[in-house]
């Protein structure tokens, strides 16, 4: 009988379930109101409301709800400057539709199925719903066109080909620990991507924090499409036709990177933990000894008293401020970590706990505070969504940053917690929103979860910046959201120590950039486990050439530091980060556009080459490990790193020079005795097979690098002239960009730029090295210009209208050195 009734039960269940994932969603369609606005049209359908708006003419935002009254009009990831943006629109209307159009977009709606359509003006279709918005219930889902040649890019550094065809991702920061290829989600949400067909761009941010999902024609061949199980339809539409113009909408929108300490381009030695003091010094010690060029040192959760957030273990480090100190004499930067969960240690004299208590700053659960067990055991977290609690994280880190350690990483702020199978906070944590451009509101945490981690990095870089406003603040973080970028640098987690996560790292940085993460990197020589010597070789290689240089890894794993392995792998890895340190004016002036512009240090090559394929399909996907260095550098390393076969590089059109040997590449004849068709014949393949100690790298003809002498860390003033390599080609420019490296000085004109150009024309090359802008004093007197590709017949030359006699090019090149007198120089051959 007892049996029975359970069947019945069950069998009852089954079916309300069956019926309920049966029940056709709700859609919203079939026009009844059009109202136009100056930007745009407010459109009432069956099922909900629609709102188009452009903020620019080349910016749309688009707002859909059930019912009849949208949302909140509230963002973390848009700057309000972006989201109140607007343009003036004209209104379209046909029988069929009702639309509107900018200077360069359409926007047309369907009356009978409210679907959108979005063209360029030459009526190219950029996106298109395939059906009216569905909802089940709160959750909404939309589906595009997918187009045969397009491409997707974006969502952070979610792993898998830097092409996300073909995939679907969900966001939700989670803690993912030797994460593998296939895992989704990992630590950052990230709701942008772009789309990328037949040469033109197209970005969408999805602006909802929710537990959203992306599925790019893996459901439906034919479809794209977005969704999550609640929050706001709300997303934006931002149009090339570049991928580059949509990377700096994208900046617009959402912020750049700032413009980062110069140390922090430096390299960076890690590990969990470098303890006790004596070790970490010892670390600095052979890094200076060994002559590894480096910048930083981190300090991981050791450190802490019983790895307690903001404390110090005194048996561990007895003389914690004078290690900092020496450290920082030795040009040493200290990093320490400071996770968000504070200790539930009441009554013990500790400072966060009590000051977080008293100002009532933690998240609570619907019966009290909530404590979760974390690294100190059972901790309480900061409530970060109320501008008061992210005050008080900030000036938890004025005695830390008063000792002197320059920068602060924020981990395990999916946030993790240990013990529990969702590995995060339960879905029903309270949390309090108090925030300018917000409603006050208590909300629970499926709608906080993904900005968590962004909102403690916003407590920790404001918070530096009011204890010290005139130095740039350096904050690390694991998890984030869209816009997070304004506050943070980025890694990308728990990797491991194989040659597979080697080869992941480069699609996950490239993807990250175009998502806004221009400062990021990945744990050089892998997190878990111990790397081979050839594996950290070639990975100390390759990071070398990304924005963070971090060497990290885990408890209880083998050494990671150059050294390990002997001197004749630590004499190959040497060599590579002394070349980075060379490049860094380089670095740094590419670190200064993403800051001003948000292109990223890391590119893809469809990024500055969106045309170098015939069909106009990315280059990226001939060539899926190549990726560029700044604008001028492409890095080439083997499709399967631990391969040692030789491999193809795909070079776009034009000329190309080996960065290494400064000889053009594929071509025999003299360069200034081409014309510029014979130049620019088309893309170039190569086979290389290089060594261990090489990763190919090339220049793109038509560069002018600025280099530097070789010093130990970014505090050493470089003794000698700034180098600037001149690699003759078409469009040939390169700019230099140096200020103090780590105040806002800049921002009141104490900086120095020199933009430079140089004209090839059958016969003669033309530099122009421009004059000094802004008012910042560099630490050369002396520019020496190198000049490649030149014939060795060439003797003679004029500087500044006066004849120069040079030494017979050796190897295609010659060196000028002349005295920097910031009025500009112009150099001619013959
Ligand atoms: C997390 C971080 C890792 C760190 C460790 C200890 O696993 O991702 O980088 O070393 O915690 O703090």
């Amino acid at each position: 009988m007892r049996h029975a009734s359970l069947l019945c039960l069950s069998l009852l269940t089954l079916s309300t379930i069956a019926s309920a994932q049966m029940q056709p969603p709700l859609t919203i369609t079939h026009v009844t109101q059009v109202t136009p606005l100056p930007n745009g049209i407010a459109v009432t359908a069956d099922g909900g409301i629609l709102q188009i708006t452009a903020l620019r003419p080349d910016a749309l935002r688009i707002r859909i709800t059930q019912g009849t009254q949208l949302p909140e009009d509230a963002s973390w990831a848009v700057l309000p400057a972006a989201r109140t943006a607007t343009t003036t629109v004209e209104q379209d209307s046909t029988a069929t539709t009702v639309g509107f159009h900018t200077a360069d977009l359409r926007v047309i709606l369907d009356r009978a199925s409210a679907t959108i359509t979005v063209t360029d003006t030459a009526g190219h279709i950029l996106q298109q719903d395939i059906r009216p918005v569905e909802y089940h219930g709160t959750g909404f889902r939309l589906y595009k066109q997918m187009q045969p040649d397009e491409h997707f890019f974006g969502l952070g550094d979610k792993v898998g080909p830097l092409d996300r065809r073909g995939q679907a991702f969900t966001l939700w920061n989670s803690d993912t620990f030797g994460w593998q290829e296939s895992t989704d989600p990992i630590y950052k949400s990230i709701p942008f991507f772009i789309s990328f067909n037949q040469g033109r761009a197209v970005g969408i941010l999805v602006d909802n924090t929710f537990r959203s999902s992306f599925d790019f024609g893996k459901e439906l061949r034919d479809a794209y499409s977005f969704g999550a199980p609640d929050g706001p339809i709300d997303y934006y539409l931002l149009y090339g036709p570049t991928p580059k113009q949509v990377v700096e909408d994208y900046a617009w929108l959402t912020g750049p990177s700032p413009m980062p300490p110069l140390w922090s381009l430096g390299f960076q030695q890690s590990r969990y933990s470098y303890f006790p003091e004596s070790r970490v010094m010892e670390i600095a010690n052979r890094l200076r000894a060994d002559h590894i060029p480096a910048d930083a040192i981190y300090l991981d959760i050791d450190y802490q008293h019983h790895n307690w957030p903001f404390t110090v273990d005194t048996d561990r480090f007895p003389t914690f401020p004078g290690m900092i100190k020496e450290l920082a004499a030795k040009q040493f930067h200290v990093v320490a970590i400071t996770d968000l969960h504070i200790a539930k240690q009441p009554n013990v004299g500790y400072a966060p706990y009590d000051t977080g208590v008293a100002g009532d700053h933690f998240v609570k659960n619907p019966d009290g505070t909530y404590t979760g067990w974390v690294w100190p055991g059972n901790a309480v977290f900061p409530d970060f969504t109320q501008h008061q609690s992210r005050e008080w994280w900030g000036t938890l880190y004025k005695s830390f940053y008063d000792l002197g350690i320059a920068g602060f990483w924020n981990d395990m702020n999916e946030p993790a917690l240990f013990n529990i199978a969702s590995k995060t906070m339960p879905d029903d944590v309270q949390h309090r929103i108090d925030e300018p451009g917000f409603l006050k509101r208590t909300t629970n945490h499926l709608e906080i979860h993904n900005i968590f981690g962004m909102e403690n990095t916003r407590g920790t870089y404001e918070g530096l910046l009011k204890l010290k406003p005139d130095l740039r603040p350096f904050v690390l973080t694991r998890a984030s959201y869209a816009g997070g970028q304004r506050y943070s640098a980025t890694w990308t987690g728990d990797n491991s120590s194989t040659w597979n996560h080697l080869r992941l790292t480069t699609p996950m940085l490239l993807n990250l950039g175009l998502s806004g993460f221009a400062m990021s990197g990945a744990d050089v020589g892998g997190f878990a486990g111990t790397p081979q010597p050839d594996l950290l070789t070639k990975w100390i290689e390759l990071a070398a050439f990304q924005p963070i240089d971090r060497d990290h890894t885990a408890d209880g794993t083998g050494d990671q530091e150059v050294w390990v392995h002997g001197p004749a792998q630590e004499d190959i890895r040497r060599r590579y980060i002394e070349q980075r340190y060379k490049l860094m004016p380089y670095l740094y002036t590419t670190a200064e556009q993403m800051a001003r512009t948000g292109i990223p240090i890391v590119r893809p090559l469809f990024l500055e080459f969106p045309d170098a394929t015939p069909d106009h399909h990315p280059l990226d996907l001939d060539a899926p490990a190549e990726f560029l260095f700044g604008p001028d550098l492409l890095v080439a390393p083997a499709p399967y790193p631990d391969e040692l076969d030789a491999y193809e590089v795909h070079l776009p059109p034009g000329e190309w020079f080996d960065f290494w040997t400064g000889t053009r590449v594929n071509h025999a004849a003299p360069l200034v005795s081409q014309d510029a068709e014979q130049r620019n014949a088309a893309q170039v393949h190569l086979i290389v097979k290089p060594t261990l100690d090489v990763l190919p790298v090339y220049v793109r003809g038509g560069s002018i690098l600025p280099l530097q002498p070789l010093v130990q860390s970014t505090n050493e003033t470089p003794s000698g002239p700034l180098t600037l390599r001149v690699y003759p080609g078409d469009n040939c420019h390169g700019t230099l960009y140096q200020d103090d490296g780590i105040s806002f000085a800049f921002r009141t004109g104490t900086f120095l730029r020199m933009d430079s150009t140089c004209q090839l024309t059958p016969g003669s090359l033309h530099i122009h090295i421009g004059a000094h802008q802004g008012t910042f004093h560099p630490w050369w007197k002396q520019l020496a210009i190198e000049v490649y590709g030149v014939p060795s017949t060439t003797t003679t030359a004029t500087v500044n209208g006066k004849p120069y006699s040079l030494t017979a090019p050796s190897d295609g090149k010659f060196t000028i050195t002349v005295p920097d007198t910031g009025k500009g120089i112009d150099l001619s051959l013959p």
